[in-house]
């Protein structure tokens, strides 16, 4: 226990998920970042995406319109495309109208809501596709459906989901995902690229402040979910480019010295004191290459764009 934590003595009628207490029982607090795509909080990233500073989804779906046809070589007939973390499906669109040849899709996504209503939207775009959604921890291993697992397999993580991970948080994924995807599959996997931090700070600090509340509703959610008692107010949004980590880092930051409780355990904040609650990682693509090989895929093409910097990455297993 730290010694900015302790038990408070009343009531525990909230079960706290362990990922959560460890996090801000820690000496540098810290929330998960799986945490922040409540339904508010979809939404809140959904507008991240629209903003003029936030260049990452812009930047991605125009690259992979521009290579579709060529990651397209790559599916083999009648392929399952396995999405990891699918949300709102919006990229596989350019995937599967570059590539009729796949003939189910697996998307995978934690929110029930997020991934019935993307798949019944493709249902009603492609009918000729199968749709089999799992609303399932995409970092977690799954067995994918019998029909797909007998068809050629493709895996697909777009958006830069693979940020959130640290360099050995990825090469887990990438080998837990090329188990679940099996021998002989692909990967194509989009991750931002390191650029200058002019470009970067901006991207995660908004003019609106539709990233600051964003940040901030992880908060909100713990609140609702767990009977925490942050006060919205007294915490204030920051971005900070780690370069030496090569990541953007998020944080909540305590605008007083305040208690608040969750859980039955009370959390002392020193004004200035930080909640952690992303990293974003920006890769450099020899660097990803490596991680890759360290999850045994071999990058079989890169499809870069130079600026603003980003990457696709066409793994074989
Ligand atoms: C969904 C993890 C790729 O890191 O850019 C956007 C999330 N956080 N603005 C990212 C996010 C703040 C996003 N990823």
């Amino acid at each position: 226990m730290s010694m900015h934590a302790s038990v408070a003595d009343r009531h525990v009628a909230y079960s706290i998920p362990e990922d959560v207490l460890a996090g801000l029982t820690a000496s540098q607090k810290s929330i998960p970042s799986k945490y922040f795509y409540d339904a508010e909080g979809s939404r809140l990233f959904e507008a991240i995406c629209e903003l003029p500073e936030y260049y990452v989804t812009r930047t991605e779906t125009a690259l992979l319109g521009q290579v579709a046809e060529d990651i397209a070589a790559f599916v083999p007939q009648d392929a399952t495309l396995v999405e990891f973390g699918s949300g709102s499906s919006t990229k596989t669109r350019l995937l599967l109208d570059a590539a009729p040849q796949i003939r189910r899709y697996v998307p995978i996504d934690n929110c029930r809501d997020a991934v019935e209503h993307a798949a019944q939207m493709l249902r009603e775009r492609y009918p000729r596709l199968a749709v089999s959604p799992l609303v399932h921890d995409f970092t977690q291993p799954v067995r994918l459906p019998a029909a797909a697992a007998r068809s050629p397999v493709v895996g697909f993580i777009p958006g830069s989901t693979i940020g959130n991970f640290s360099p050995d948080e990825a090469v887990e994924f990438l080998r837990n995902a090329r188990a679940v995807l099996g021998p002989g599959s692909k990967f194509a996997v989009g991750a931002d690229l390191a650029k200058p931090a002019e470009v970067l700070i901006p991207a995660y600090a908004d003019d609106q402040g539709v990233t600051a509340a964003f940040n901030k509703n992880v908060l909100t959610r713990l609140n609702r979910e767990f009977g925490a008692d942050f006060d919205l107010e007294s915490f204030e949004h920051l971005s900070v480019w780690n370069s030496v980590a090569s990541r953007i880092e998020m944080h909540l930051v305590s605008r007083r010295q305040q208690r608040v409780e969750i859980g039955g355990w009370v959390l002392e904040f020193e004004p200035g004191e930080t909640i952690h609650t992303e990293n974003s990682y920006k890769h450099d693509p020899a660097a990803f290459a490596d991680l890759a090989e360290r999850a045994r895929w071999r990058v079989a093409a890169s499809y870069l764009n130079p600026s603003p910097a980003f990457g696709i990455f066409l793994l074989a297993s």
